[in-house]
């Protein structure tokens, strides 16, 4: 535009001084204004067309009260000296932030900290709430965009850029002729805007995609891996109803980046209403509308509850939380810290100490004393009957063999012999006495089998072994503070880096001016992770679909003329962010190590109490087979005696 404008009048032909810009657009620059401060003008960069002058003008008649709360419309036009409309007065908007901000998790940490997952809740359904103000007013936003939606710390969102709206008013259409593919629904995908005249429904699609990128950090819901042969760019899978986190994304060839979230973790309601948006009968029937979006946001946040290892995740309570696993997945913490003051320090380890010392030890296994028995009468007899045997065989043997020597003949002896142990195998018991050996063998072998069981079960080995465990836990718990320290000196060790990181951290992909990333690979480039100019790595843009060697190189180089800017400055203290970070994963240990401790203490106890049941319930069946044991001993030894 003119920069040389200074001052611009009211149609009533009050001049007005412009102060600042504030911001600059495709189409115009926004100024303060210096004696009305809670308004700006903006004015365009190329003279103004009939239609948007009238658009304007009409706009000023249909201001609601709705719409003056949620957007920033506006209020007249300006003009320069010689009367011509060049821009519009508005309301300024102030401390807030560009949507976008919000729902890259890089961005939120910096500029949004202190929220959660109910925050985003909250703000997407104070968006479609702004969306159903626009749609109440038979205006339809048509250029739906992240840059058009400002969110202020309180979750309150008001939309801007509103002389692009497409407004009815009086029979006439001011028609909205832009957009933003990726935003644009599947029935407008490659035709051109100019002459179209928009309707809700395409707004709720844009609507819906500014949904999910709220609950789903970013990533946007066309952005996925196709399996099928050439690329997928979001504008041709939006086109083709190929949403990859549908219950139909394997039939339409497609998956969803890896560690994304599963589209169930918004609840059913929410699941359904993405469905409908995002598939052909949205196009045919309708999508949900503005305030479908917020009754099912509110219900949402209403029934959202706080993980118990990490307080900055708030979700439907699934298990495993959805943020645990997709920050388990990804290293990247999607929410900023919150670090409770003195939170994870009122666990009184001491007083746990205590409590676990106090559980006496059960002590060793009891033994199962030997019985007092006496063998078996049946048993004694066999034993003196079996040495009758030996003596009458003997005496029989003793008459053959003196025959033979008195015959001379020394066969004899060999008869004598047989005679021995013929006659001793016709008169002897041994089938009783192997019956006693065989039971005796029996009852040494359950003794054996029983008394192994009585051990592990009765024996304080369990016990032991988890105060071991809680030992080993309790050692982990005392490093702490030391670990703490070490990554902080670590993190002193390697400021140069750590501030590298940061200065590439701070130039997002979404605001550079990178040749041949147009905003659809730029959307790729988030859903995949890659935010800011320190995520630019080769392998990981390898891993990102439609992204070859060529296109990767165009983002390398660019990181590499960043990389190029930074100087490092020894005397820059330790940016806080690291320390809080070091703060959160300690936090993490400790709650985990108490939890841990908690449930070693009760597994302790459970221990103790099982091995006492076992002592007193196994203990008659131990004494019964002992003296099975003991008596079936002294039998055999009786009969072998
Ligand atoms: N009402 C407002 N109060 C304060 N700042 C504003 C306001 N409206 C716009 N801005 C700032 O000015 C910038 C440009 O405004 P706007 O988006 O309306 O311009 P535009 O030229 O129409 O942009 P586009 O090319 O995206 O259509 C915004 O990004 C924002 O930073
Ligand atoms: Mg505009």
């Amino acid at each position: 535009m003119n920069a040389k404008v200074r001052e611009v009048f009211t149609l009533r032909g009050e001049a007005l001084k412009l102060g600042e810009i504030v911001g600059q657009g495709g189409e115009g620059a926004v100024y303060d204004l210096a004696a009305h401060k809670n308004h700006v003008a903006k004015i365009y960069h190329r003279p103004l067309e009939q239609q948007r002058i009238d658009k304007i003008r009409a706009m000023g008649k249909i201001k609601t009260e709705s719409l003056e709360k949620l957007t920033a419309w506006p209020t007249g036009l300006v003009c320069s000296k010689d009367s011509k409309p060049i821009g519009l007065i508005m309301p300024k908007i102030s401390g807030r932030k560009s949507i976008h901000q919000l729902y890259s998790p890089k961005s939120r940490r910096t500029d949004f900290q202190r929220v959660d997952w109910r925050f985003l809740t909250r703000v997407a359904a104070n968006t479609a709430r702004a969306f159903a103000a626009v749609h109440d007013n038979a205006c339809v936003i048509g250029d739906v965009n992240h840059g058009g939606v400002l969110v202020a710390q309180d979750a309150t969102v008001r939309l801007i850029d509103c002389d692009s709206f497409q407004v009815s008013y009086l029979g006439q259409q001011y028609l909205c002729e832009v957009g933003i593919e990726t935003f644009t629904p599947p029935e407008l995908q490659g035709r051109s805007f100019s002459g179209i005249v928009r309707t809700p429904n395409h707004d709720n699609f844009g609507l819906a995609v500014m949904m999910f990128l709220l609950l789903f950090m970013g990533k946007h819901p066309f952005a996925g891996r196709y399996a099928g042969t050439g690329d997928m760019p979001i504008s041709k899978a939006i086109e083709e109803y190929r949403f990859p986190y549908g219950a139909n994304a394997a039939a339409v060839g497609m998956a969803r980046p890896p560690s994304s979230p599963e589209l169930a973790i918004v609840g059913p309601r929410l699941t359904k209403m993405f469905e409908d948006a995002f598939s052909q009968r949205g196009t045919s029937a309708g999508r949900p509308v503005a305030r479908d979006w917020v009754a099912a946001l509110a219900e949402l946040e209403a029934n959202l509850k706080q993980c118990s290892a990490n307080s900055s995740h708030w979700s439907l309570g699934s298990s495993p939380c959805p943020w645990c696993k997709m920050e388990g997945a990804t290293g990247v913490p999607l929410f900023s810290t919150v670090v409770p003051a003195g939170g994870a320090t009122l666990f009184d380890i001491a007083g746990f100490q205590r409590q676990v010392d106090a559980i006496p030890h059960p002590g060793p296994v009891p033994t199962v004393s030997e019985k007092n028995v006496t063998p078996d009468p049946n048993a004694l007899k066999i034993k003196g009957h079996a040495r009758r045997t030996n003596f009458r065989a003997g005496i029989a043997a003793a008459v053959v063999g003196v025959a033979g020597l008195m015959m001379a003949q020394i066969w004899v002896a060999g008869i004598a012999l047989g005679v021995f142990l013929g006659l001793r195998g016709l008169l002897n018991r041994d089938s009783e006495a192997a019956e006693y050996r065989r039971v005796a063998a029996e009852a040494a072998t359950q003794w054996k089998n029983a008394q192994s069981s009585w051990m592990q079960r009765a024996g304080p080995d369990a016990f032991d072994r988890q105060k071991t465990v809680l030992a080993a836990l309790r050692r982990e718990w005392d490093i702490l503070p030391s670990k703490r320290v070490a990554r902080l000196s670590e993190l002193e060790r390697n400021r140069r880096q750590a501030q590298l990181h940061r200065f590439l951290d701070n130039f997002e992909i979404s605001s550079a001016k990178i040749e041949s990333i147009g905003p659809g690979k730029k959307q790729v480039l988030e859903s995949y992770g890659i935010e800011t100019a320190l995520d630019v790595e080769r392998n990981k843009l390898y891993s990102v679909p439609g992204f070859g060697p060529k296109t990767a190189q165009k983002l390398l180089n660019w990181r590499r003329s960043v990389e190029a800017r930074f100087v490092f400055d020894p005397s820059r203290a330790i940016d806080p962010r690291d320390i809080a970070q070091i703060d959160q994963d300690i936090l993490g240990d400790r709650k985990r190590l108490q939890g841990a401790l908690i449930l070693g203490l009760e597994q302790l106890k459970q221990t103790r109490a099982q091995i006492l049941a076992a002592r007193e319930h196994s203990r008659p069946e131990m004494e019964r087979l002992r003296l099975v044991l003991d008596q079936s001993s002294a039998n055999v030894a009786a009969i072998s005696g």
